[in-house]
């Protein structure tokens, strides 16, 4: 098996596991962060949305409802999350909305065929950004725009130590690209930058002795640059940038 795959593999094994638990769903939810990313792509007309890593749909669900005239598919490499998300689509009769399954690696839509594209909280579990990115242009309409809203690695952590703590989860987590590596992918691929505005947030890791480990690896300059805390035996990342950033096909 090929590393892509075997990422797309360990991705699927702990999202199938952990979108159907009510308390990660909760914790991920942000209504102010919905709001902005809305807010973000209003102001243009779309017939075709396509939301890369949908999860429950936090997003989808509200875009379809927002752009009444846009179809919006909603994709996701965890088809049990995928197969509830068309069941409460059923449920509410919303006719622009549906979810697929897709592999992880290779978008299903044709050339020039999608007007918008959103990914929330996903970008970092691509296994192949550069490609991804690629793909995205070409599926793009000219004119056509993704909206990436992700963490961000802060541009002074050169060991890449955030990657070191989110990676012992072991959820594909591939790696968080500061705002200059994020631009320099999207434009070297036939994009321009548009708006960016960044937000911020907090989050424990579980309790759990290789987060320990790492913490007492970690220097005081690297922890102070996302606040990192060891409360009690929980590490908290008390503070990391999180870029939500349009990228418009040229
Ligand atoms: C943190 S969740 C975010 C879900 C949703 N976008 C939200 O904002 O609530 C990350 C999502 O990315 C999906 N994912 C993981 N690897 C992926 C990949 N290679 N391509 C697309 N999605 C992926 C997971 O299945 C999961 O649904």
């Amino acid at each position: 098996m090929n590393t892509d795959v075997e990422y797309v593999k360990q991705a699927k094994e702990s999202f199938n596991r952990i979108l159907s638990n009510q308390k990660y769903a909760e914790i991920i939810k942000d209504e102010n962060h919905l709001s902005l990313l809305l807010d973000l792509v209003s102001g243009s007309e779309y017939r075709t949305i396509l939301d890369i890593g949908t999860g429950t749909g936090y997003l989808a669900f509200p875009l379809a409802e927002k752009f009444p005239n846009a179809c919006v598919c909603g994709i996701d490499i965890a088809e049990g999350i995928v197969e509830k998300n068309n069941a409460a689509v059923r449920e509410k009769g919303i006719s622009n909305l549906s979810f697929q399954v897709f592999d992880g690696l290779s978008f299903p839509f044709s050339v020039e065929s999608v007007d918008l594209i959103v990914t929330r909280y996903a970008f970092h579990h691509f296994p192949n950004a550069t490609n991804a990115v690629l793909q995205m242009n070409k599926i793009l309409q000219k004119g056509g725009a993704v909206l990436v809203s992700d963490p961000m690695r802060n541009e002074n952590d050169e060991n890449r130590v955030i990657d070191q703590f989110m990676k012992v989860k072991k959820d594909g987590h591939i790696r968080f690209y500061s705002s200059g590596e994020l631009e320099g992918l999207f434009v070297g691929n036939g994009f321009r930058k548009g708006t960016q505005v960044i937000t911020d947030m907090k989050f424990p890791f579980s309790r759990q002795e290789d987060y320990v480990n790492i913490y007492e690896q970690t220097t005081e300059r690297e922890k102070a640059l996302y606040n990192i805390t060891n409360d009690s035996g929980v590490v908290w990342v008390k503070h990391i940038d999180v870029g939500n950033t349009v990228f418009v096909k040229q």
